[in-house]
């Protein structure tokens, strides 16, 4: 049973939540990864962006969302009237995952499977519960299932606002999109557009 439960420190802040993360070995993920990518932002924030796990360049960088990905989903948020400065933004796992096609060549991004993300779990938790956002963006399936159950079904639930029990607490949660499914759309215009119009159902509901 891989858990990162062992490794979390109780009643610890952010600072030493990362920390302590940096080290985290709680399933296999940790060996072929950089580093431990940890949440990022405002710890007062009102919104809380959960993606699914840190990318290559979030991988090389230490820092979540700073790659292709994170820079349409800043562009999304302030056209939908969320100031990406303000948000905390993390993902449901923490270190990245990927195959190499050959040797030493490009590193391919490989979706975490349900054990890994389960194991994570404890960190996602300490975060909501240290950082109290009024709102979750859930980006995706894997960040959907993390939070909500593995039911959560993105195209389902899209663009509302959800109201869930997570970790004992109330929460309020709007599913959308990952922002890399709209890199990879065949009609990518559209699928941006969707994006924006559901976060901006994440923006009214902060307002
Ligand atoms: N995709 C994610 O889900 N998270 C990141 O941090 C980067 C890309
Ligand atoms: Fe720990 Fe999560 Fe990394 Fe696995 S992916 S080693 S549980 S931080």
């Amino acid at each position: 049973q891989y858990t990162a439960e062992p490794f979390v420190p109780e009643s610890a802040g952010l600072a030493d939540l990362r920390k302590a993360a940096s080290g985290c070995r709680g399933c296999p993920l940790h060996r072929d990864a950089t580093q431990t990518v940890f949440g990022a932002g405002n710890e007062h924030a009102r919104v809380m962006l959960v993606g699914e796990q840190p990318g290559d360049q979030e991988d090389r960088q230490g820092r979540p969302f700073v790659g292709p990905a994170g820079k349409l989903l800043d562009r999304a948020l302030a056209e939908a009237g969320i100031d990406p400065g303000e948000a905390y933004v993390t993902n449901a796992v923490k270190h990245f995952k990927f195959t190499r096609a050959e040797p030493r060549k490009r590193r391919i991004h490989k979706a975490p499977s349900l054990r890994e993300t389960t194991a994570c779990g404890p960190w996602l938790a300490a975060e909501l519960a240290l950082v109290e956002p009024e709102l979750i963006v859930v980006l995706g399936a894997t960040a959907g299932k993390a939070l909500l159950g593995s039911s959560f079904r993105v195209t389902q639930v899209r663009g509302t606002v959800l109201e869930e029990e997570i970790h004992g607490r109330r929460e309020r949660l709007v599913p959308t999109v990952h922002p890399s499914s709209v890199l990879r759309a065949d009609d990518r215009e559209a699928a941006y557009r969707g994006l924006v119009s559901d976060l901006t159902v994440a923006a009214r509901a902060l307002s």
